[in-house]
């Protein structure tokens, strides 16, 4: 990728190398078999869930964007989280942040630890990484975490998994590569849900996970084709797809979110902002220093739990919706949503306020998005009745 312009980058290699009809876009393989030219021995491509022609081009488009040796391509980003928790042997011991997703506290709390996986939940972000490392295998964080968007100091966690002998994995969703690339910081692991800023467009699940060497990216194909949790041909070319544009959606949404990131902190009615975008935000220094940009998803809090369940509601242009990183804006309430399946144990550290309330910011404009939110908040004091769509719906993501 050396010498490219980081929009250029973007585009994947065109077509097959043996397509005899020089296809602009990549073929989609949509085929379970390929036939061999003998019995005595395969060919590249065999069996699909082992190897598939459009897949392939997008794990090596992703592995080339990561700056990483190999990347492979999961059915969602829980999928590729599993592979990476994988990795971790019965006996072993996976230190992860205790602000991670909650469908990854779920992941490792639950089935992690019933195959003899030690999981110790740990402060990251502002907690000392060389005491809290000590015996890891695996050490899980997030590149931003969702919704508060704290960013741990990769740098500090590098040289502290160099010294425990840890593999440092950054889940990397909230950034992508346009803004982060964690190996090049020195991270061994990169996952992503795919379903997100990747894909942008929220039109399938998918997971990604970049590996820094050979070692580790042999035992994730290992992985990868034994228990078989692949993506199909169509959601890789699809993917693929919407990676090309990843640059001008990511610069303009981001764009708009922070200018709302400031609308909002700027107005008496709301009790705080988080967006690394904004100076008063606890990581902004430390962000700014390891990515190149704020990310498109803004958090707030109203003071009141049914004042933002109510707001919610009362937006027009934003549809809500647990997930972010679409070219649509959305609207959550994480508590109720996303962060529905954080397990009992961890809900007294790793639960957002109540009253937090998360946009993401997609590619409408700014006008539209801050007369929309003007409007809501108008009509939203805390004496609103908190009675809701979502509490009659939300379930665990
Ligand atoms: C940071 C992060 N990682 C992983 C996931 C899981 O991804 P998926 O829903 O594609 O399985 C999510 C989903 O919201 C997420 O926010």
């Amino acid at each position: 990728m050396s010498g490219l312009g980081r929009h250029t980058a973007l585009a994947p290699a065109s077509g097959s190398r043996d397509d005899p009809w020089r296809a602009s876009s990549p073929p989609i393989y949509q085929t379970a078999t390929f036939e061999q030219e003998s019995a005595a021995g395969f060919g590249e491509f065999d069996y699909a869930r082992s190897g598939n022609p459009t897949r392939e081009t997008l794990e090596r488009h992703c592995a080339r964007l990561e700056g990483a040796h190999s990347a492979f391509a999961f059915a969602s980003g829980v999928a590729a989280i599993t592979a990476v928790a994988r990795l971790v042997r019965t006996g072993e011991r996976i230190v992860a942040h205790t602000g991670l997703y909650g469908g990854t506290q779920r992941l490792l709390s639950r089935l992690a630890e019933e195959r003899g996986v030690e999981v110790v939940w740990t402060d990251l972000v502002d907690g000392d990484p060389a005491r809290a490392l000590r015996g890891a295998r695996l050490v899980l964080v997030e590149s931003l975490t969702n919704p508060l968007w704290r960013a741990p100091d990769l740098c500090a966690l590098v040289a502290a998994c160099e010294m425990s002998g840890a593999w440092l994995a950054v889940d990397a969703t909230a950034t992508s590569p346009w803004l982060q690339k964690p190996i090049e910081l020195g991270a061994d692991l990169v996952i992503h849900s795919a379903t997100k800023l990747l894909s942008g467009h929220a039109d399938l699940t998918a997971g990604i996970v970049a590996a820094r060497d050979a070692t580790l990216a042999e035992r994730l194909a290992f992985i990868q084709n034994s228990e078989g949790a692949v993506l199909g041909p169509f959601d890789s070319w699809l993917l693929l797809r919407g990676m090309r544009t990843l640059g001008v959606r990511l610069d303009r949404q981001q764009q708009t979110a922070s200018a709302l990131a400031q609308w909002l902190a700027a107005r008496a009615d709301i009790v705080r902002v988080h967006h690394p975008s904004l100076p008063t935000h606890a990581d902004f220094a430390r962000h700014a220093a390891q990515a190149r940009g704020p990310g498109v998803v803004v958090s707030f809090e109203t003071g009141d739990e049914a004042r933002s369940l109510a707001l919610v509601e009362r937006l027009e242009r934003f549809a809500i919706a647990v997930s972010f990183g679409s070219v649509d804006s959305t609207a959550s309430v994480p508590c109720r949503m996303s962060h529905a399946s954080v397990p009992a144990s961890l809900r007294h550290v790793a639960m957002p306020p109540r009253d937090l309330v998360r946009l993401s910011i997609g590619l409408e404009d700014f006008a539209d998005l801050s007369e929309d939110l003007a409007a809501a908040l108008g009509c939203c004091d805390a004496k609103q009745d908190g009675v809701s769509r979502i509490c009659a719906h939300g379930r665990p993501q």
